[in-house]
């Protein structure tokens, strides 16, 4: 089987992945998303399977629609790095299929998304569309601070932020949950501890071992489900009201989840990249 990973710099993620796909007899052909040239039309890049994980989420989301196009398997798919990439893409979904999460509103200019914030109370969350590690992203705590970040983001901000995502900000146990979901199994979980509202490990959020819960498998799964299923993460809030989904991320991270959940992560993604390589390889021999 050809398996080829996009990549830009090799993160210890993508070497435990590279050591995996060793373990199992298969050399890996790395495509460079700083040296890759994709010419349309042509389909010279033969893979039976591509695992994506680019850094740079542009660059993972048009690699993976021309890699599609010309009729590559890829780990994940253009449809769920596109869902994924995008909060409000994402939240559309969820709210579409039900699932639970936050309450979130859309706003398309400043005037208009003060008013959402005062709709949601204070404190409101703000976050870029497009964006991860918590950056960003702000708690706004009253009028006056809601004023500011609006007007910085109108006057210094590119674009993309003169979309509004406000959120309300649910009170969570100094802690959220991060689900690992592989095709049709939520395989571990974790907690991340922070003093911070924001407990992405990124930003020093300590990584505890989560069970997996009824509750949080058939949330992440409905999740994944509803942006178009493969290899995600979920970010799960607790709340009186019951689990929320926060996000669901498509490359994501899982240095901090290996040995905190004894689940081996780069192992299981390697096994359904190489299923999806090979249902291809079937129904194409058929
Ligand atoms: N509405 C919210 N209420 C409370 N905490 C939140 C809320 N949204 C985000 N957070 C906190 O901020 C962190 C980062 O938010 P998230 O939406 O996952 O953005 P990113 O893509 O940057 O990780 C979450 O892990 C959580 O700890
Ligand atoms: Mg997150």
């Amino acid at each position: 089987m050809k398996v080829g990973m996009l990549l830009s710099r090799v993160r210890v993620e993508e070497k435990l992945l590279l050591e995996e796909f060793g373990r199992r007899g298969l050399q890996v052909t790395r495509i460079d998303d700083r040296d890759v040239i994709f010419e349309l039309g042509r389909n010279n890049l033969k893979f039976d399977v591509v695992l994506e994980r680019a850094i740079n989420h542009s660059r993972a989301l048009y690699a993976l629609k021309l890699l599609n196009d010309a009729g590559i398997t890829t780990v994940n798919t253009y449809r769920v790095a596109d869902n994924c990439g995008n909060k409000i893409i994402t939240s559309s979904l969820l709210a579409r299929d039900n699932v639970p999460s936050p309450r979130t509103l859309i706003a398309f200019t400043p005037e208009s998304a003060l008013q959402a914030i005062e709709e949601v109370g204070y404190p409101a969350v703000l976050k870029p569309a497009v964006g991860s590690w918590g950056r960003l992203l702000s708690l706004v705590s009253d009028r006056y601070a809601a004023e500011a970040i609006l007007e910085h983001k109108e006057i210094l901000g590119s674009y993309h932020h003169s979309i509004f995502y406000v959120q309300e900000y649910v009170e969570k146990p100094g802690r959220d949950i991060r689900s690992f979901v592989v095709g049709d199994e939520c395989i571990c979980a974790i907690y991340r501890y922070s003093d911070h509202w924001l407990t992405n490990t990124a930003r020093g959020g300590r990584a505890e071992n989560c069970p997996v819960t009824d509750e949080i498998a058939a949330l992440s799964l409905a999740a994944a489900r509803s942006v178009g299923g493969g290899v995600v993460a979920i970010d799960l809030l607790e709340n009186e009201r019951g689990l929320l989904v926060n996000e669901v991320n498509y490359t994501m991270e899982f240095r901090n989840s290996i040995d905190t959940t004894g689940v081996n992560i780069p192992a299981r993604i390697v096994d359904y990249t190489l299923q999806q390589g090979e249902q291809v390889g079937r129904s194409s021999a058929a």
